[in-house]
């Protein structure tokens, strides 16, 4: 029988790298990402009990996701029965700067990507069928609005609205969630948080103050887990109170 495992896109960094590296005590993890020397380093942190590979690929290149993730399974002969979707990219730019290059990169990594993901691993022939459960992460920005941030925002919201129409399709074998998080210090918030000021006026609108990327890592935990199993199409926001407070 085959071994199964909990596929983390995005593993290399910031919050995949949480989830990974958490997920790892327990269970078999596949860490993906492009940088093979980043996810070496992610390999050092992972628990030493289960099994853990890497698959290296660019979620950019959409045509090659397919192909790529089929004979990654078969090759290894393992099923992923589980799948975390964290990689992402985020570029801000006003409308008025805004490219075709961008708005394709931004929705190729976060979206598209995602679907053609959860297309090979419901496939009987990939992946025997295996797959249980997806959570996808989202963005609290996906039911709101920030300047300079549309191509990102437009993705986010895109992904909740695929994981509702997933969990609508995939039901009941597969569950399907979004978890929304708000400002975490990682690579891809590093630049803003450098900038003091900025800073300083984010932290003042979170009431529990800026998150870590354990916070998300709960409750990815929980959604992936027994616990939640008559939950599925739903968005949880995890964003210390960001997106309830509307104090002036
Ligand atoms: N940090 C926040 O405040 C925040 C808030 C809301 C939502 N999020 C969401 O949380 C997720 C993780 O973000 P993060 O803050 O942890 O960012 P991060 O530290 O910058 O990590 C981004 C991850 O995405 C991967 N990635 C980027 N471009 C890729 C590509 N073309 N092909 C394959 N993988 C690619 C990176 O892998 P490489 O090593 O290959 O670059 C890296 O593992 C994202 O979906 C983001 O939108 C973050």
């Amino acid at each position: 029988m085959e071994l199964k495992f909990i596929l983390v896109t995005g593993a290399s960094s910031g919050i995949g790298k949480e989830i990974a590296v958490q997920l790892s005590k327990t269970n078999n993890v596949v860490l993906h990402g492009r940088d093979l020397d980043r996810l070496d380093e992610v390999k050092t942190l992972c628990g030493s009990k289960n099994q853990y590979i890497v698959w290296q690929q660019d979620l950019n290149k959409v045509d090659e996701i397919e192909t790529s993730l089929t004979s990654f399974i078969l090759y290894h002969k393992v099923v992923i029965d589980k799948i975390v979707h964290c990689a992402g990219y985020m570029k801000m730019a006003p409308l008025k700067i805004s490219s075709l290059e961008v708005l394709s990169k931004t929705f190729n990594i976060n979206v598209i990507s995602a679907s053609l993901l959860c297309k090979v691993l419901t496939q009987k022939k990939a992946n025997n069928a295996s797959l249980s459960n997806i959570v996808f992460i989202s963005s609290n920005i996906s039911n709101m609005g920030a300047k300079g941030m549309s191509a990102y925002g437009a993705s986010k919201g895109a992904i909740d609205t695929l994981m509702r129409c997933l969990a609508v399709e995939l039901a009941p074998k597969i569950r399907v969630n979004s978890v929304l998080p708000g400002a975490v210090l990682t690579e891809m918030t590093q630049n803003i948080f450098e900038n003091v000021e900025v800073k300083n006026r984010m932290e003042a609108t979170y009431p529990l103050g800026i998150g870590e990327p354990n916070d998300i890592f709960q409750m990815v935990n929980f959604l992936l887990s027994n616990h939640s199993k008559w939950i599925t199409g739903q968005q949880f926001t995890v964003d210390g109170g960001r997106s309830i407070n509307i104090s002036g």
